[in-house]
């Protein structure tokens, strides 16, 4: 697994939906919860914690942390044991919380936003998540193991229009495209809940 804590266009990345949040809301900080599929969260400056920390976007205590790894949830607890952490799959942890009140979700998926299962992840967290929730949802563009999986402008805007007729979100659009690795390219995709 990559070092996230340690890729500068990683970095880069969650630097650029926090600017967007800011500039859309006006709001230097959330109000509420910051969920996250978190990987690992280290210690370093540029984890994903530290790092929204350091921008002034949450206190520590309004992260909350879902991975199905149980070891890495089990170290970010003892690194970071003011923040929230979920062993599980996504779709139950925040299905069987009664307590799910984000103001942003960052759905940091490593797959391709075209497979049913994460058009409905992304139903789900938006049907679930309270009004004005930024939902902001990273998929690959380009699957480097099969050449011949790529995801193109129509099939985002199919995507956004499945997802639209469902949910009302006011926003949803492109944010940021990144290199994660030297052959694969991401796309982080905003939705923003309206009711
Ligand atoms: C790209 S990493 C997260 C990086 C992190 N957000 C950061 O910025 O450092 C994705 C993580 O999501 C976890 N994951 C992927 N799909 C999941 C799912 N459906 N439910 C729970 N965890 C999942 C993986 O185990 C992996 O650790």
């Amino acid at each position: 697994m990559p070092r996230y804590d340690q890729l500068k266009n990683k970095i880069l990345a969650r630097s650029a939906c926090v600017r967007y949040y800011q500039l859309e809301t006006g709001r230097i900080a959330i109000p509420g919860q910051y969920w996250s599929l978190c990987g690992e969260q280290s210690t370093k400056d540029t984890s994903e914690i530290n790092q929204l920390v350091r921008l002034g976007l949450i206190r520590k205590n309004q992260f909350y942390g879902v991975d199905k790894n149980r070891f890495l949830i089990k170290r970010n607890m003892l690194n970071h044991p003011m923040a929230h952490w979920f062993h599980g799959e996504w779709s139950d942890v925040i299905y069987n919380q009664a307590d799910f009140r984000p103001s942003i979700v960052f759905y940091d998926s490593t797959g391709m936003m075209s497979t049913e299962q994460e058009k409905d992840t992304v139903r789900a967290t938006l049907h679930l998540s309270p009004r004005g929730t930024f939902l902001f949802f990273t998929s690959m563009l380009n699957n480097p193991r099969r050449p011949s999986q790529k995801i193109t402008e129509k099939d985002i805007t199919d995507i956004y229009e499945r997802i639209s007729g469902f949910e009302c979100c006011s926003q949803r659009r492109a944010v940021y495209v990144y290199h994660s690795t030297r052959h694969t390219r991401m796309i982080i995709h905003v939705f923003r809940k309206d009711h």
